[in-house]
């Protein structure tokens, strides 16, 4: 498959909004919990594009121009929390207007977020967060180790001394990649955030690497 690399800009928003969407139940798609798509990409993607995105953010493309995935990123925990509650504005008024699918059962997932969202290391030693999701017709090709790695050396060009990220323990592929390039399990807790969709507990899994 011919990929090509390029950092993303705000007009790609609803195109990395749908790879976040249809990825985002353990690389399957969002819709069992989270009715909105758009919310969904407003909370997920919109921060990286407007103020929080750090070096390194990537799209990869096919020969069409079709997106296949990214690794979005930021490396300052000030401007991306600036960026969230900016978005979480937008949601909410987007909300109220009545221009969301579902909002209560939207609105209910993000109070479920807030209940069992997962542990963060130290923003001193990892300043930087990653997500990092492939469509799955471009799995298993070795493309999120290339966007995975070309990520890392842009934070290691840029300064940044640490990078964390989140997952759970039923991201094997995942997992596999993170260990790969380095990544330590720094914290782990139990679950049921996706309990109604999932039918069991889980684990969240908080993973780091010094650069
Ligand atoms: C996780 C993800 C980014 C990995 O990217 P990928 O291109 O599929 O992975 P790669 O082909 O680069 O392979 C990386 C490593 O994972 C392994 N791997 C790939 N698919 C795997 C699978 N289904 N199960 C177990 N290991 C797998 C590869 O063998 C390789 O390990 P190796 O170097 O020891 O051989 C991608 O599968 C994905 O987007 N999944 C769905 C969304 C997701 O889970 N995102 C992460 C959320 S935390």
């Amino acid at each position: 498959m011919t990929v090509r690399l390029r950092p993303p800009a705000p007009a790609d928003l609803a195109a990395l909004g749908r790879v976040a969407y249809e990825t985002g139940f353990f690389g399957g798609s969002a819709a069992r919990y989270f009715p909105d798509r758009r919310l969904f990409a407003l909370l997920w993607v919109w921060p990286y594009l407007h103020g929080a995105g750090g070096p390194g953010c990537r799209i990869a493309e096919d020969k069409h121009g079709q997106v296949l995935g990214y690794v979005l990123g930021s490396a300052d925990p000030v401007r991306y929390r600036a960026a969230l509650a900016q978005a979480g504005v937008l949601g909410l008024l987007a909300s109220v207007g009545g221009e969301v699918r579902r909002p209560l059962a939207c609105w209910g997932y993000l109070a479920r977020l807030g209940r069992w969202g997962s542990p963060h290391a130290s923003e001193e030693l990892y300043p930087a967060h990653l997500h990092i999701n492939l469509l799955p017709a471009a799995r298993g090709l070795g493309l999120g180790r290339t966007l995975l790695t070309a990520h890392l050396d842009a934070l290691r060009a840029a300064g940044v001394p640490g990078v964390q990220l989140s997952t759970t323990a039923e991201n094997g592929a995942a997992l596999r990649l993170y260990r790969r390039c380095g990544f330590e399990v720094l914290a782990r807790q139990p679950t049921d955030l996706w309990r109604p969709w999932l039918g069991r507990t889980t684990e969240h899994l908080t993973l780091g690497l010094r650069l």
